[in-house]
């Protein structure tokens, strides 16, 4: 069966965004395109679209989509933390628009063979962007116990991450961690109950955040986005993780060039939730040039 993933939040978002057919807009986070087909049908034939993605499958699969509908876009293979370069290669010097839906796509998540997921086994990969160096397997099995634990307390705020630190290092003198399964199991070992959420939940989104830079990478991300924009015109973060929504938070209340849209979190309706469970912890936060 081929996944598809279900753009989250797509009415508001596009709402948020307020497009006119003509704008610049820059999707930073592609993925299949479900936002980004809606955008480059509203810009029309003078706009352009500037779509990024650490991703490169989820890149040609955008492609696909968007030139279904028109030829004025640009797809960039990077990460949005590099935005002003890739405006700069591509002499954009403002935008009408930027829209980041962070986290993995249901495409990432649902492959066994990318490593993300707990719920099937697959290699400990969990890159987003398969030509970088580093993987989960990279980490669990050579970071020190100590490091290892803070990258699970701080990225996952797992109260059991010192012994789930441990448990790993012991299984590891053992025999190297080389599958999302063996990690999962590691996890589930030091867990005594299991509640309604999966044990490995928080030690997966930890170790995702590391290999990736998620974290530092949407810092940059938000010092540098708002530089491009035009006056009255929006940036959209739609983030699935309080570490995240806190970042994207103190980043638009703390802007000297910026005004929060929302001074209250959107969160999906509840017929959206119903339809695409994935939409359940989703946050988005607008802000204005000023
Ligand atoms: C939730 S999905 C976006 C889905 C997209 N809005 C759609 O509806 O099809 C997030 C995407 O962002 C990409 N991504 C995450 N962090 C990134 C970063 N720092 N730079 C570029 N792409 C990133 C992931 O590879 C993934 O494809």
């Amino acid at each position: 069966m081929e996944i598809i993933h279900t753009p989250v939040m797509l009415n508001e978002s596009l709402e948020y965004l307020n497009i006119k057919p003509g704008d610049r807009i820059v999707d930073c986070t592609i993925g299949e395109g479900g936002h980004s087909v809606e955008i480059l049908k509203r810009i029309g034939e003078k706009g352009l679209l500037i779509g990024i993605d650490k991703d490169e499958d989820a890149l040609s699969r955008a492609r696909n989509r968007l030139s279904l509908i028109g030829s004025n876009f640009v797809l960039v293979h990077d990460t949005f933390a590099n935005l002003s370069n890739i405006l700069e290669n591509l002499f954009v010097k403002r935008v009408s628009g930027i829209i980041a839906d962070l986290g993995i796509s249901s495409l990432q998540l649902y492959k066994a063979e990318r490593g993300f997921s707990f719920m099937k086994d697959g290699p400990l990969d969990m890159r987003m962007d398969r030509k970088a160096d580093i993987t989960a397997s990279t980490l669990v099995n050579s970071l020190a116990e100590s490091e290892l634990a803070d990258v699970i307390y701080y990225y996952g705020e797992e109260h059991l991450a010192r012994r789930i630190a441990k448990a790993i290092v012991v299984y590891r003198k053992k025999k190297r961690i080389e599958t999302t399964s063996e990690l999962a199991h590691i996890v589930e070992s030091v867990y005594k109950r299991r509640g309604r959420i999966n044990p490995a939940t928080k030690t997966f989104q930890a170790l995702r955040i590391a290999v990736n830079n998620e974290l530092k990478d949407l810092e940059k991300f938000l010092k540098e986005a708002p530089l491009f924009l035009n006056k009255g015109s929006r940036i959209v973060v739609i983030s699935y993780h309080s570490l995240e929504d806190r970042i994207v938070k103190r980043a638009f209340i703390n802007n000297s060039v910026l005004k929060r849209v929302n001074k209250k979190v959107i969160i999906p309706g509840r017929d959206e939730v119903k339809a695409n469970p994935r939409a359940r912890s989703a946050k988005m936060r607008v802000a204005e040039k000023l």
